[in-house]
């Protein structure tokens, strides 16, 4: 069990910071997913993360801080295109792969030599980040607040049904509303010559190549350990299909223009593909809360956010 607090004014911030400080867990609304932050200094507290979760050890968590000033204390070295990157997209979706510094443990980094760093953009968030930065805190480790494998939640109402049965019961869960963009960051390897996207998301190859002039790889067949790209993850407990005709009694996830068919139940219907991403994983999970077998999704096409759509929605065929 945990407390669930909704009025996220600045003195709840200040008490959840000291929670943190003191080795608690905080759920906090970012503006992707929710995450479940942990003090990223704090090996204990970070070890908490992973058996709320069910996570495997060596997979590396996103230290979040408040402002692109911190990077500076995590990473030992730092790209110029890396700063453009977050000069131009910082607070946003958007986590930074960067040689880490000692501040960067193992039990953060996964043995890896490397961190992944991000500034969210949600009021809740940078409220929290910044209270934990006065109180002296370094950084919140945050990976999202679902059991290992399952879809993101968010909302808060998600993070309480995925682990409220893990947590403790100081531990707490902010509510501040529904996620904006509701898919994972972008991460950004930034250990090369040039960015390389190790995972899709809002902020697109476009705007990558925008902001730093340089042509963007993607991660096909790279052998670093990004949990999000096992081959099936985000998964919800129905069985979900892609681009095929829906029968009744299979749940439906399509573009507004697309119609449903007799007796098939319709668990989205978005107007535009930012709205799709923000709508899916509640839909997702919408359809195991009614015990739906099968969910027919049909993809959206195109690039910009729909890239990180049909990422996801391709692990998430794949089963558990
Ligand atoms: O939008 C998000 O990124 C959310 C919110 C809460 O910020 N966080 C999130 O965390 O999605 P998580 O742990 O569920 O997924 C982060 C992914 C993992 O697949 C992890 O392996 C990868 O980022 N990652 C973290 N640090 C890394 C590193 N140093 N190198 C490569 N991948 C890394
Ligand atoms: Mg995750």
């Amino acid at each position: 069990m945990s407390q669930f607090l909704s009025k996220c004014d600045a003195s709840v911030m200040g008490d959840a910071a000291a929670l943190l400080l003191s080795g608690g867990l905080v759920a906090f609304p970012t503006e992707t997913v929710y995450g479940l932050g942990a003090d990223a200094c704090n090996a204990a507290a970070v070890a908490r993360i992973y058996s709320a979760k069910g996570r495997p050890a060596d997979h590396p968590l996103i230290v979040h801080v408040a402002s692109m000033g911190a990077l500076g204390d995590w990473a030992a070295d730092v790209p110029a295109y890396a700063i453009a990157l977050a000069r131009d997209y910082w607070p946003g979706p958007m986590t930074l792969v960067v040689q880490r510094s000692s501040f960067a443990a193992d039990f953060i980094t996964g043995g890896q030599d490397t961190v992944g760093v991000r500034v969210p953009n949600h009021p809740v968030a940078l409220g929290l980040l910044e209270a934990f930065a006065r109180a002296g805190g370094k950084g919140v480790a945050a990976p999202s607040a679902n059991r290992f494998g399952n879809v993101s939640p968010t909302t808060a109402q998600a993070v309480s049904d995925e682990l409220s049965d893990y947590l403790g019961i100081s531990d707490v869960i902010l509510d501040g509303g529904a996620c904006a963009v509701g898919v994972e960051s972008t991460i950004i390897d930034c250990t090369g010559d040039v960015p390389k996207i190790l995972r899709p998301g809002a902020i697109t190859q476009k705007m990558i190549e925008h902001s730093t002039g340089l042509d963007v790889i993607d991660a096909d067949g790279v052998a670093i350990r990004v949990s999000g790209s096992l081959e099936s993850h985000y998964s919800p407990i129905a069985k979900v299909v892609l681009d095929q005709s829906p029968l009744a009694g299979q749940g439906f996830i399509a573009m507004a223009d697309v119609e449903s068919g007799v007796g098939v139940v319709r668990l989205a219907a978005p107007t535009t593909h930012e709205e799709f991403a923000r709508v899916l994983y509640s839909a997702l999970r919408a359809a195991d809360k009614q015990g739906l077998e099968t969910v027919v999704v049909e993809q959206p096409k195109g690039e910009g956010i729909s890239i990180a759509i049909r990422d996801r929605l391709e692990r998430a065929s794949r089963g558990r």
